[in-house]
C-alpha cells in the first residue's frame, strides 16, 4: 500500500511539475516536439485492470530448518495447480528445493550458479518440472559464488539482472534462500518484492527475527524499493505452552504482518520431501496439505493489491491496448564525478536496478554518461557513485523518498 501511495504521489507530482529540464539533452527527438508540450493522457486507476504482474516472493530466514524450502516447494506447487505460471529459483547450495520436487540435481549442468555468473541466460537454466511449474536448480557449486564474486561490482544484483529476460512471463517467482544472510540471500532480496519469513516455534527463530528485519530494512534502503514482509509461523504445535506463547508474541509484535495461516507440525511434510514430492502429490488428506492450501489461498487473495503495487502506467496502457504508447526518446544522463570509479544510475525506468554509466572526457572534464530511452512520464532516479547514492546535482527537481532523502525527478 505504501508503495502504491508513493507511486501515485510521484505520478501526481510529475503531472503538476511537468516541465522540460533543459539539462537533459534530447539526443533524438524524432517528433520534433518538446516533451513538456505533450498533453498527458489520462488513465484509469490500477485496480480496474492490470497487465500480467509477476509477483516475486523470497523465502528468507538465516535460521536453518525453519521451513523455507518446504514452503517454497509447496507454495510453488499449489500455485501452479491453481493455473498460475510459476518459476521456482533455488538460491541454496544445498539444492533442497529441486530435490524436494524430485529433480535430479546431481547431473544438472545448467544451474543458478552459471546464471548468476552471467555465463548463461536464465532461460537456458529453466527446467519444466510439472504443468505450470518451472525451476532453476542449484547445487553445491553455488557455495563458491560469494568467494568468486568478492570485489565484483553489482554483485547483489546478479539475480535481478538475469530476471529481466523472464519479466512478466510468469505469474509467480518463488525464491528459496540458504540459511544465512550472505550474498545469495541479498541477491534474492534485491530481486524480490515480497518476503516471507518462516518462523518455527523455537526460541532461536524469534531471537533472530529482529536482526533479520533490520537487515531487510537496510537492503530496502540500498535497493530503493520497498519490500512487503510477512511472517509465517511454521512447525506449530499448539499443544505446547511455549509454542502458544510464541505465536501470541508474534501476533502481538507484528499484528499486520503475520499470515493468518499457520503451518502445523506434520510428519507427512517431511516424508513427502524425502520422496521428492510436494504434499499435494503425496497426501492431500494431511494437515500439511490443508495448511499450505490455506496459505496459497491467502496469498492469492492478496493479488488485487499486488497488481496495483506492481502496476506501471506503461504496462497498463500496453495491456489495455486502448491508447497508443507515445514513442520513446533518448535521454542523456550526465554526471561529473571526478572521484568516482564506478558510477551507475537507477530509477523508476530500470526498476532501481543500477546500470553502469560510461566514462568520457568532455572538454577536459571527467564525465560519466548514459543514454536511456524513455517514454513521456515522470521518473525518479539517483546516481550510485562507488556504492553511495547521490541525487543528480544538476537537476533541481527532486522528490522526497521514503527514507528521508531525495530522489531526482525527470518529467518528460
Ligand atoms: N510443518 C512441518 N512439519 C514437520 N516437518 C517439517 C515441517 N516443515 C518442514 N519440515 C521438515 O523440517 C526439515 C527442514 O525444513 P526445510 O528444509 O523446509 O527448512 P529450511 O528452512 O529450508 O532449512 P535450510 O535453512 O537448511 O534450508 C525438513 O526435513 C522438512 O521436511
Ligand atoms: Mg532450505
Amino acid at each position: 500500500m505504501r508503495f502504491l501511495l508513493q507511486k501515485v504521489g510521484a505520478l501526481l507530482r510529475g503531472l503538476i511539475d511537468r516541465f522540460k529540464i533543459d539539462r537533459f539533452k534530447e539526443v533524438d527527438d524524432s517528433h520534433g516536439e518538446s516533451p513538456g508540450e505533450r498533453s498527458f493522457y489520462s488513465f484509469p486507476t490500477p485496480r480496474q485492470k492490470g497487465g500480467k504482474v509477476m509477483r516475486k516472493i523470497a523465502l528468507v530466514n538465516q535460521k536453518g530448518g525453519c521451513g523455507k524450502t518446504t514452503t517454497a516447494i509447496n507454495l510453488a506447487h499449489l500455485l501452479a495447480g491453481e493455473g498460475k505460471k510459476v518459476l521456482l529459483i533455488d538460491l541454496d547450495p544445498q539444492g533442497h528445493a529441486g530435490i524436494g520436487l524430485g529433480a535430479e540435481i546431481d547431473h544438472a549442468e545448467k544451474t543458478i550458479y552459471e546464471v548468476l555468473l552471467g555465463k548463461i541466460p536464465i532461460s537456458e537454466a529453466i527446467q519444466n518440472l510439472k504443468e505450470n511449474l518451472d525451476v532453476v536448480l542449484s547445487d553445491v557449486v553455488l557455495s563458491a559464488f560469494e568467494q568468486v564474486m568478492t570485489g565484483a561490482s553489482e554483485r547483489e544484483y546478479k539475480l535481478s539482472q538475469s530476471l529481466v529476460e523472464v519479466e512478466n512471463k510468469y505469474d509467480y517467482l518463488i525464491i528459496d534462500s540458504p540459511p544465512s544472510v550472505g550474498l545469495l540471500t541479498f541477491n534474492g532480496l534485491v530481486a524480490a518484492e515480497e518476503v516471507i519469513i518462516p518462523v518455527d516455534s523455537s526460541y532461536f527463530s524469534l531471537h533472530g527475527l529482529g536482526k533479520l528485519l533490520d537487515t531487510i530494512r537496510i537492503i530496502e534502503e540500498r535497493i530503493r524499493h520497498a519490500l512487503s514482509v510477512k511472517i509465517l509461523a511454521t512447525n506449530v504445535d499448539l499443544r505446547t505452552n511455549f509454542c502458544r506463547s510464541l505465536i501470541e508474541d508474534l501476533k502481538a509484535r507484528f499484528p499486520e504482518s503475520c499470515y493468518q495461516t499457520m503451518i502445523n507440525t506434520c510428519t507427512r511434510l517431511r516424508e513427502a520431501a524425502r520422496e521428492g514430492k510436494a504434499i499435494g502429490e503425496f497426501d492431500q488428506h494431511s494437515a500439511g496439505f490443508r495448511d499450505y492450501e490455506s496459505l496459497t489461498r491467502e496469498i492469492l487473495d492478496e493479488e488485487p493489491e499486488m497488481v496495483a503495487r506492481g502496476f506501471t502506467l506503461e504496462s497498463f496502457l500496453a495491456a489495455e491496448g486502448r491508447l497508443e504508447l507515445p514513442e520513446k526518446r533518448e535521454i542523456l544522463f550526465k554526471l561529473e564525478a571526478p572521484e568516482g570509479s564506478v558510477v551507475q544510475i537507477a530509477g523508476d525506468f530500470n526498476k532501481w536496478v543500477p546500470e553502469s554509466l560510461d566514462f568520457i572526457e568532455s572538454q577536459g572534464r571527467p564525465m560519466w554518461h548514459k543514454t536511456i530511452s524513455l517514454r513521456p512520464g515522470s521518473y525518479e532516479y539517483k546516481y550510485l557513485v562507488d556504492g553511495l547514492w547521490v541525487a543528480d546535482p544538476a537537476n533541481e527537481s527532486t522528490v522526497e523518498d521514503a527514507y528521508g532523502g531525495v530522489n531526482s525527478l525527470i518529467s518528460l
